[in-house]
């Protein structure tokens, strides 16, 4: 296996007695980037992050988290992840601030600098005003910021996020969202399991689309629409007059039409760009009348959607 991804896995699999909950799953995730790890529930997203993190053991193939195996070294793994679980837990009778506390000294975070950072990281995560109440009295809401800055606190070099943003309100999502670009700004590798996929959208360099355990996509939003949706990101619906073969070659030839397809008086068009005005001057050049011109933008949903309609 190649030494180079942050996380590299290679036929990857976990059986619960004879069920398979991960397939033979090839990954990898460069430094810096923000993977999308996608799925319907129980494709085995959680599984393999655990497997990732030597919470769980493969039943066969192997992971790396920056060269080290996480079954066999799972201290050094544990040093350089951060993890924020589905359900996060944390001492109810302790105090945010005091939780906090606790979890840098178990990493042997220095105590100088531990203090200051606890409360640039509440602040960071909105909790400033909680730091001095018990955990057991927080919201759903708010126990997961606090697993956020949990994630933060020991400066992880790889951080996995499943469902971070479940709980939590538009503004903390936003919230949420920029904290993890800037996490990645910083060259922190992230794995983001989610089903919001919009936000996925706005922040992923990368997705991966996992069903029953195996990888059925993978690859940039942008990447995927153009392979997965007809070839192009963008729809183009134009009710014509006369829908004839001629003005459909015309507009074939149009630089960045990836497909046409006649039905009716109706031409839908895939393509790369907007190409609107192109495709308005090719039909009024024509002998036919321009009618009525749609666009749609395809995104992560559909892509989604579509994997998951075939099946
Ligand atoms: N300890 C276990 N014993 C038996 N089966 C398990 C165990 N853990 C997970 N599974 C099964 O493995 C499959 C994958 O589960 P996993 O939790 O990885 O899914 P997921 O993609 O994280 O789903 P969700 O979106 O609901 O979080 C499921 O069918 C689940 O029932
Ligand atoms: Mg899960």
């Amino acid at each position: 296996m190649g030494e180079r991804g942050v996380i590299e896995t290679k036929d990857l699999v976990k059986a619960y007695g004879k069920f398979i909950a991960v397939d033979k799953l090839n990954l990898r995730v460069d430094e810096g980037e923000i993977f999308g790890f996608l799925g319907p529930n129980g494709a085995g997203k959680t599984t393999t992050i655990l497997m990732l993190l030597g919470l769980t053991e493969p039943t066969s193939g192997a992971a790396r988290i920056c060269g080290f195996d996480p079954t066999r070294e799972p201290l050094k793994v544990k040093r350089i992840t951060g993890y924020l679980p589905e359900k996060v837990g944390f001492y109810e009778d302790l105090t945010a601030t005091e939780n906090l506390e606790y979890i840098a000294a178990l990493n042997n975070l220095p105590r100088d600098v531990t203090s200051r950072k606890i409360s640039e990281l509440l602040d960071m995560v909105g909790l400033s005003e909680m730091s001095g109440k018990k955990v057991g009295t927080f919201s759903h809401g708010m126990k997961q910021r606090l697993g956020i800055a949990d994630v933060m606190i020991k400066d992880p070099k790889v951080a996995f996020f499943d469902e971070p943003t479940a709980g939590i309100d538009p503004e903390g999502i936003d919230q949420v969202l920029t904290i993890i670009t800037n996490m990645a700004k910083q060259k922190v590798t992230i794995v983001l399991s989610s089903h919001q996929l919009h936000q996925v959208q706005k922040i992923c360099t990368r997705v991966g689309i996992l069903s029953k355990g195996h990888l059925v996509a993978e690859g940039s939003v942008d990447q995927l629409g153009r392979e997965t949706i007809g070839g192009g990101k963008f729809r183009i619906e134009v009710q014509v007059s006369e829908p004839t073969s001629k003005l459909v070659k015309s507009i074939k030839n149009i630089k960045g039409v990836t497909n046409v397809e006649s039905s009716g008086d109706l031409l839908l068009i895939c393509c790369d760009k907007d190409l609107r005005p192109q495709i308005a001057r090719t039909v009024v050049d024509s002998d036919s009348l321009l009618v009525q011109m749609k666009i749609e933008e395809y995104g992560l949903d559909d892509i989604y959607m579509k994997y998951f309609r075939e099946q």
